[in-house]
């Protein structure tokens, strides 16, 4: 073990938006599915973590300068770690962390949360242990880091889109670790536009660990599997092409899935707003009438995400300036795009 004073680690990493939905998991949080995603430009999570000189095992967490009840679950997933990375049982850890978007928007920030977290920690392995990673290995170690803190964190380590989940047609993907999966791809979706419309940010009835677990007996899970692998093929050969209309139909197709899979599990449960299905009928309409690419998808929870492409920018920010900031909560909504991956900030 490397003798050194202080260790430190300061990471900045962004959210992701899947296309391809994970949903539903194996233990230990391994997808019953292939996802694919793309890495946001704007909503982000800073991190850094400090080893300060103590004997104890503590995990100490700050969220925007206060002590967060966020704390709790950080302290389990150090657990959950500690298991197979012993040397975190030797140190106490300081964490200071902030998003770059506001916490009461109802975005989910477990993603960009565990994956700036996961990369400090492999930053941190390597102080300790003389690097122990390499650094072609460095990525995918984080990756499966931050997976065992929330599924969806591990594919936010990387840039521009990422596949998470076995899928026999790319070799290199696994169900521990999210690849990069950039290559091969029109170069119009790398100028994807995601409009987050925030629609109820109100706590959600039913947590997306709740909803993982619905899936295992679900009455149609067999079908979702085969769905999601179907769909995960067809998305990524129009994204060769070029072929909008198929990305954008089968882009919907899973955000629509995702909410029947909830509405038809048991118990069922509804994480809709009148509002999201207003925007969603808005956004056809006007994809009929201008002949855009644009479309919609959905996390879990009632907000759209309306994406579209960098050239189509004026004319869908009038079409939302006009026609759907009156179905957002108090008009809020966060212009995204595609973005450039995390960044390792100052030592
Ligand atoms: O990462 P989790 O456990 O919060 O699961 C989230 C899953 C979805 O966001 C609904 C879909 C996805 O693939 O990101």
């Amino acid at each position: 073990m490397k003798q050194k004073n202080k260790y430190r680690s300061e990471w900045e990493c962004p959210s992701n938006i899947a296309l391809i939905k994970y949903w539903g998991k194996k233990t230990p949080q391994l997808p019953l599915n292939p996802s694919v995603s793309f890495s946001l430009q704007n909503a982000k999570t800073k991190t850094s973590i400090e080893i300060p000189q103590s004997n104890n095992r503590k995990v100490e967490f700050i969220f925007e300068g206060k002590s967060s009840a966020f704390g709790e679950r950080i302290r389990n997933y150090f657990d959950v770690l500690a298991k197979d990375e012993k040397w975190l049982n030797d140190f106490s850890f300081h964490i200071e962390s902030s998003n770059t978007f506001p916490h009461s928007a109802g975005i989910a920030s477990s993603a960009s949360a565990f994956g700036a977290l996961a990369l400090c920690l492999t930053d941190l392995k390597n102080q300790v242990e003389e690097n122990e990673v390499s650094t072609s290995n460095f990525f995918s170690k984080a990756s499966e880091l931050a997976r065992l803190g929330s599924g969806s964190a591990c594919r936010s380590v990387y840039p521009q889109f990422a596949i998470w989940g076995e899928f026999a047609e790319i070799s290199g993907t696994s169900n521990h670790h999210a690849v990069p999966v950039s290559e091969n791809i029109h170069a119009d979706y790398f100028t994807l536009h995601d409009a987050i419309l925030l629609v109820d940010s109100t706590k959600k009835k039913v947590s997306s660990s709740a909803g993982h677990q619905l899936m295992n007996d679900h009455p149609f899970r067999e079908a979702r599997i085969k769905q999601a692998n179907n769909h995960t093929h067809e998305i990524l050969q129009a994204m060769k092409t070029g072929d909008h209309e198929q990305f954008f139909k089968i882009t919907e197709k899973e955000a629509l899935s995702l909410h029947s899979m909830m509405m038809t599990s048991e118990p069922p449960y509804l994480l809709l707003h009148p509002n999201s299905l207003a925007i969603i009928r808005k956004i056809q309409d006007f994809r009929r009438q201008t002949n855009l690419p644009v479309g919609f998808t959905i996390d879990a929870g009632p907000n759209i995400h309306f994406l579209y492409f960098e050239k189509d920018k004026n004319e869908v920010h009038r079409f939302i300036k006009n026609e759907l900031m009156k179905f957002t909560e108090n008009g809020n909504w966060l212009d995204d795009q595609i973005g450039n991956g995390p960044k390792k900030l100052k030592e």
